[in-house]
């Protein structure tokens, strides 16, 4: 599956430069406050997580998500070091798979190329494990994540892949994944 070339945001197209923002590993203590104020309404929740939590969502939600020894938590922070955006990736050893999960672009800088340079500084993130299949859900209804996720080169799921991964889930996602030729051109 791999093609052993190093992965970088600049395999897709987008160039890096020191003045743009950089991902970096989330630090709960100084980051947890900032990200979650970010989910300025009921539908940013839905979208983000897939449903509104019972609990809320708070910090100590994150750290329980964190502890997840499969999970590893990201920020893409500007040159001040400030957040713009963050995202997950959850690995699975068992099924090779390395699931891009919560990403979130802070609400003033949406629609400004922020989610798509995350999208894709977390595939090389997650690009370290030669042979996993990176691959996304979605929640049918959010056009803009789907427009930004396609914009990276992730295409929709089989119908028989996404009833394989649906399988268990409480509702339907719609699933993406990236072709190995996006990883290897
Ligand atoms: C989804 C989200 C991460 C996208 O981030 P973003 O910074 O707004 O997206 P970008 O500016 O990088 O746009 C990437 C592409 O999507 C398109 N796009 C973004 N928002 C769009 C919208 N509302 N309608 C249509 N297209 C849109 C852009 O035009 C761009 O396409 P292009 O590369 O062909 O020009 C962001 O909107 C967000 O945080 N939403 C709330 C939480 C959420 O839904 N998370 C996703 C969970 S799966």
């Amino acid at each position: 599956m791999s093609s052993g070339r190093e992965i970088t945001s600049s395999t897709f197209g987008v160039v890096m430069e020191g003045t743009d923002p950089m991902i970096r590993p989330f630090d709960l203590a100084a980051d947890a406050e900032m990200v979650l104020s970010w989910l300025a309404s009921r539908q940013d929740i839905e979208f983000w997580n897939g449903r509104v939590p019972e609990r809320g969502l708070t910090p100590a939600t994150l750290r329980e998500w964190h502890e997840d020894p499969d999970t590893r938590a990201f920020v893409l922070a500007d040159p001040a070091d400030k957040p713009v955006a963050y995202g997950e990736i959850w690995f699975d050893p068992s099924d090779r798979s390395a699931e891009l999960a919560h990403l979130l672009v802070a609400p003033d800088h949406r629609g400004k190329g922020f989610g798509k340079m995350l999208t894709l500084a977390l595939v090389a993130a997650a690009g370290h494990r030669s042979g996993y299949e990176v691959l996304l859900r979605v929640v049918p209804s959010n056009k803009s994540a789907i427009r930004c996720y396609e914009s990276c080169g992730f295409q929709h799921a089989s119908p028989e892949r996404s009833r394989e991964l649906n399988a268990g889930e409480q509702q339907e996602y719609l699933w993406m994944t990236l072709p190995v030729w996006s990883l290897s051109g």
